[in-house]
C-alpha cells in the first residue's frame, strides 16, 4: 500500500550503545554499537522492510521503536508523539499504538497460559482498551480475523502448530488496535508454504485495518513482496534506503548488491544480468567497526578513501533511494508514468 500524508512514525539519528563489561568488578571496558545512526520515517499504510546479516542491529531497532530500550541518543516519534522520552501515562498511551510481533513464538508465547489469556493479556495492562465483560467476545473476534477457530480459545500453545502460533501471536499484537506493527522476523523458522500463508495474512490484515509495518528480516527475498520500500542495515547503520523497485532493479550499495545476488531472480533476464557476489567473511565486531565506511573490509571497491571518510547516506534520486557509499552514482528519477 502506498503511503499518504504525514508519516506516523519518524526515527532520527538514533543510536544504542551498550556497555561491554569484563572481569570480576564488570568494569565497562567498550561500547557494543548495536545501532548507530539511523534516521527514516514510515508513512501511514506504508511497509518498511529492514534486512540485514544477524547482530547487525534489527532487533535493538525494533526494541528502541517501541519504547521497550533507551536510547543512547536519537529520536523516536510515534503518532507526533515522542516515545523515546514519553514517561508514565504518555508512555503507555504511546506503546499502545505501537505493537511488535516477535520472532520466536516459542519463547514469546506462555505455555501455562490458554491462547485466548495470551491474546488478551494485553488488556491487563490497558484495562480501559476494553470493558472487562466484552473482553471474551472482544478475543474471539481477534482469533477469527488471523484465521483460527474462536472455539480453541481454551487450549494451549503446544496444541498448536508453528504457523498458528504466529497467528496467536499476531492476534495479540492487535488485541490494542494499534496503527503501526512491528514484524521482528516474523516468519523465520517457518516451512515456505505457511511462511506466504503468514505473510498474505499481514498484507490482508494492512488492507482491512490500515496498518503500517516495520517488517524485519535477514534476506531480501522474505521482504520482497510486503514491502513499500526497503532499508538495508550493516553494523547498526542504514547503508541504503529506497523504494522497492529501487533496491530490487538497482541497487546502489555493494553491500546490496551482495545480498540481492545471493536472493534467486525468477527472470532469466535478471539472472543473465547479475552475478553471484560472495561476500567474504563475517561482519566485523560492532565493538570496533572499521574506520571509513564499515562495509570495507569485505568491498570489492574499497580504496583508500574509503578507510579515511565515512560515506554518509545521501540521496541518489528525487525518489527517496538513498545510498551510503562514495562510488554510488546518482540517478535520474525515471520520468513520469
Ligand atoms: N541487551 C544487550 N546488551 C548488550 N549487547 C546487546 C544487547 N542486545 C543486543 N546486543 C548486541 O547488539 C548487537 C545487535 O544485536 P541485535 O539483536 O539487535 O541484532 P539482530 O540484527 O536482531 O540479529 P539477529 O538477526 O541475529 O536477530 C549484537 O552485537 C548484540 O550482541
Ligand atoms: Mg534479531
Amino acid at each position: 500500500m502506498a503511503a499518504t500524508g504525514e508519516p506516523i512514525l519518524r526515527v532520527r539519528d538514533l543510536v544504542k550503545h551498550f556497555p561491554l563489561r569484563h572481569g570480576p568488578l564488570r568494569a565497562q571496558v567498550g561500547l557494543i554499537k548495536a545501532v548507530d545512526g539511523v534516521s527514516f520515517d514510515l508513512g501511514r499504510g506504508e511497509t518498511l522492510g529492514v534486512v540485514g546479516e544477524s547482530g547487525c542491529g534489527k532487533s535493538t531497532l525494533a526494541r528502541l521503536l517501541l519504547g521497550l530500550e533507551r536510547p543512547t541518543s536519537g529520536s523516536v516519534t510515534v503518532g507526533g508523539g515522542e516515545i523515546t522520552r514519553a514517561r508514565g501515562g504518555e508512555l503507555k498511551r504511546l506503546r499502545r499504538n505501537i505493537q511488535m510481533i516477535m520472532q520466536d513464538p516459542y519463547a514469546s508465547l506462555n505455555p501455562r497460559m490458554t491462547v485466548g489469556d495470551i491474546v488478551g493479556e494485553p488488556y491487563e495492562i490497558h484495562r480501559d482498551a476494553v470493558p472487562k465483560g466484552d473482553r471474551r467476545r472482544r478475543v474471539r473476534e481477534l482469533l477469527e480475523i488471523v484465521g483460527l477457530n474462536p472455539d480453541h480459545a481454551d487450549r494451549y500453545p503446544h496444541q498448536f502448530s508453528g504457523g498458528q502460533r504466529r497467528r496467536v501471536g499476531i492476534a495479540r499484537g492487535l488485541a490494542l488496535q494499534p496503527e503501526i506493527i512491528v514484524c521482528d522476523e516474523p516468519v523465520s523458522s517457518l516451512d515456505v508454504s505457511i511462511r506466504a500463508q503468514i505473510v498474505n495474512l499481514l498484507g490482508r490484515l494492512q488492507d482491512e485495518l490500515g496498518l503500517s509495518y516495520v517488517f524485519i528480516a535477514h534476506d531480501l527475498s522474505v521482504v520482497r513482496h510486503i514491502s513499500d520500500r526497503v532499508g538495508v542495515m550493516y553494523l547498526g547503520k542504514l547503508v541504503e534506503l529506497g523504494g522497492d523497485g529501487e533496491i530490487y532493479g538497482h541497487p546502489a550499495h555493494p553491500y546490496t548488491q551482495a545480498l540481492l545476488s545471493a536472493v534467486p531472480v525468477p527472470d532469466p533476464e535478471g539472472r543473465e544480468r547479475r552475478r553471484r557476489i560472495i561476500l567474504q567473511g563475517d561482519p566485523p565486531s560492532p565493538i570496533t567497526p572499521p574506520s571509513g565506511c564499515r562495509f570495507r573490509t569485505r568491498c570489492w571497491k574499497a580504496r583508500d578513501v574509503c578507510a579515511e571518510r565515512e560515506p554518509p547516506l545521501r540521496a541518489l534520486s528525487g525518489t527517496g533511494h538513498a545510498g551510503a557509499c562514495h562510488f554510488a552514482e546518482p540517478r535520474e528519477a525515471p520520468p513520469p508514468a
